[in-house]
């Protein structure tokens, strides 16, 4: 497994590996690590605004919806310790990866109300 270690906000706030990355978003739903890169093509889902019913996250390039409960259901498994978020993938505990910065759109900034976990409505 490769454990993963990237800032909440600021420089260093995206894992890469290989061709994926990896935010942490906050919404008020719950907070979880987020693919930064929309499966459809690619665009900024970091970049992704709420929908109105604030369910699911809308891609900025095409619009492509992404459940918003399934994302907290079955991410990747993480917790967020101050600043720093820890995140385990199922790749090879060796995989290199790096750190950059990608910027979140408002929608994925929100703090959840308290009492959520990661991960978790
Ligand atoms: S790249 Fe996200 S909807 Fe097309």
């Amino acid at each position: 497994m490769l454990v993963l270690r990237f800032a909440v906000a600021g420089p260093g706030n995206c894992a890469v590996v290989g061709d994926r990355s990896f935010v942490w978003a906050r919404t008020a739903r719950g907070s979880f690590v987020l693919p930064a890169r929309c499966p459809h093509r690619g665009g900024p889902l970091h970049l992704a605004r709420l929908s109105a019913d604030g369910g699911r996250l809308l891609c900025p390039w095409h619009g492509s919806a992404t459940s918003l409960s399934r994302l907290l259901k079955t991410g990747v498994p993480a917790v967020r310790r101050g600043e720093e978020v820890t995140a385990v993938l199922p790749d090879a505990g060796d995989t290199p990866y790096s750190l950059e910065h990608r910027p979140l759109s408002r929608d994925l900034r929100t703090a959840p109300p308290a009492g959520t976990t990661a991960g978790r409505p």
